[in-house]
């Protein structure tokens, strides 16, 4: 019998077993032999994705608000780039070798046959529009931020998907210290403001010339352990030796530990500017930890990188709620005009989980913004004091505009008054000796020094004023 006939006796057989209603009547707007059994398929989540559900509101609508108030207190402004773009950008900009262009990365064929990806970060498609908007001839630094879904194809596990989402921000066009610094602020203060307590692991990486000559030190130290090392190290002597030095693996610990440090490699510049930064965090009061074997895993570093842990994490790679770093050379590689930068992203799946546990302790505080204050400051040691006593205020709810890049007091004040504000902290050279600092009326221009200590009290009592 051939299979066809086969068929045509198994439907004959299933007719026959159709009953007609009992009452003889047809049922309405349905045939008798219309009536089937329909087994719909079931649609699973696709592994490694995520649905948030409104029981999950509250964390993803407060993450949102909280970034986006801390961007607003810094200057920073909204930007979205789409979910896809040519697959070369990103293998241009994250860098072949990497995990995430080798392994991580959504790489499909659009139907006009070109290679598109899905973003596995940030910083690569802002970097490509900074350029497609002409963004290099706007008044520098630019500062914005970004917010939403990125795809990777990772091992999923608690906190890592292959569809997260991250903040994050981007400095375009200064390459100075109190930037690196600025930037690690926001991130740590994020974090603050949602109640988790952080540290910032910290190391340099030098310019590329630095680098090269360190890969050259360390492959040759690698290739005398290379039998110790695990299966994978080994491959990445040649491939990508710096990727040694976050492995995680039992065997290959001691020999990391021992090799020769990047931060010994530095050149004088490099080495001056990463003291600075430091410098910078002191005055800030952030806690930071030097890792030497710190690198990133993606190619488009130079100079400052840093990784941001939960206080009470050691700092594994893999825990980490968020990286960062400098990129000065990404913007001229990918056809813009050499412009230094600076950024960092924070993954809101990882943050979410140690937040809920943070929020179920009991740990939250919510704060809300005011702000008709500007900050001037006049002279290095004074700006150096800035970003610290700006942070003091908005911790207190106070949140002032300023513009640290601007020396002049002049062009800081015709700012303030642009922006309407009604009082204006002034901190000079006198006033950092003296722990002093001016507030000024904007309106009468009538000026009054006050100790710094009680900078918060007097200002509240402006704005109650008002
Ligand atoms: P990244 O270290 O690759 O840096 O990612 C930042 C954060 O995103 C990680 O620390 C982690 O919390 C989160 N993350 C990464 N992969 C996953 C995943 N599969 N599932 C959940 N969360 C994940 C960057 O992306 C750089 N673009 C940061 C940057 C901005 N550097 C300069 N500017």
């Amino acid at each position: 019998m051939s299979p066809v006939k086969k068929v045509e006796k198994k439907s004959q057989t299933k007719k026959k077993t159709i009953k007609k209603p009992v009452d003889g009547k047809k049922k309405e707007g349905v045939g008798v032999s219309d009536i089937r059994v329909i087994k719909a398929k079931v649609y699973l989540l696709l592994r490694g994705m995520k649905d948030i559900l409104p029981k999950d509101e509250y964390f993803w609508k407060n993450m949102y608000h909280t970034a986006e108030n801390i961007c607003e207190a810094y200057g920073y402004g909204f930007m979205e780039t789409p979910v896809m773009e040519d697959a070369g950008l990103f293998i241009r900009s994250i860098g072949r070798g990497t995990d995430v262009v080798d392994k991580e990365m959504y790489v499909f064929e659009d139907k006009d046959g070109s290679k598109v990806g899905l973003r596995p970060e940030f910083t690569a498609g802002i970097t490509r529009a900074f350029i497609s908007h002409g963004m290099s001839s706007l008044p520098q630094p630019v500062k914005v931020w970004s917010y939403g879904q990125l795809f990777r194809h990772d091992r999923p596990q608690a906190g890592r998907y292959r569809q997260f989402h991250q903040f994050g921000c981007e400095n375009f066009g200064v390459h100075d210290p109190s930037v690196d610094a600025e930037i690690i602020n926001v991130a740590h203060n994020f974090l603050l403001d949602l109640g988790i307590k952080n540290n910032i692991y910290i190391n340099s990486i030098g310019s590329p010339e630095d680098r090269q000559n360190y890969i050259i030190e360390l492959v040759g130290y690698l290739r005398t352990k290379r039998s110790y090392l695990c299966t994978n190290c080994r491959k990445r002597i040649s491939q990508n030796p710096l990727r040694v030095l976050d492995c995680k693996e039992e065997q290959c610990q001691e020999i990391i530990s021992e090799a020769p440090q990047i931060i010994d490699w530095l050149s004088e510049d490099s080495r001056n500017y990463f003291m600075k930064v430091l410098e910078y965090l002191d005055e800030l009061e952030i806690p930071y930890i030097l890792k030497s074997t710190l690198v990133r895993g993606l190619d488009y570093y130079t100079e400052t990188v840093f990784e941001i842990y939960t206080e009470e994490s050691v700092g594994g790679s893999q825990d980490a709620l968020g990286g960062g770093g400098r990129y000065d050379l990404l913007v001229e590689e990918l056809g813009g005009q050499p412009t230094p930068a600076c950024g960092f992203g924070i993954g809101l799946e990882r943050l979410l989980l140690v937040w809920r546990k943070k929020i179920e302790e009991g740990e939250i505080e919510k704060k809300e913004d005011v702000s008709k204050i500007f900050f001037a400051q006049l002279g290095e040691q004074a700006r150096m004091k800035s970003l610290h006593i700006i942070e003091e205020l908005r911790r207190g709810g106070i949140i002032v505009h300023h513009n640290l890049g601007k020396p002049s007091l002049k062009a800081q004040l015709e700012l303030a008054n642009k922006l309407g504000v009604t009082h204006s902290i002034i901190l000079g050279q006198k006033e950092v000796q003296d722990k002093t600092i001016i507030i000024r009326d904007m309106e009468s221009g009538i000026q009054e020094i006050v100790d710094q200590k009680k900078l918060k009290t007097e200002i509240e009592k402006k704005i109650k004023k008002m």
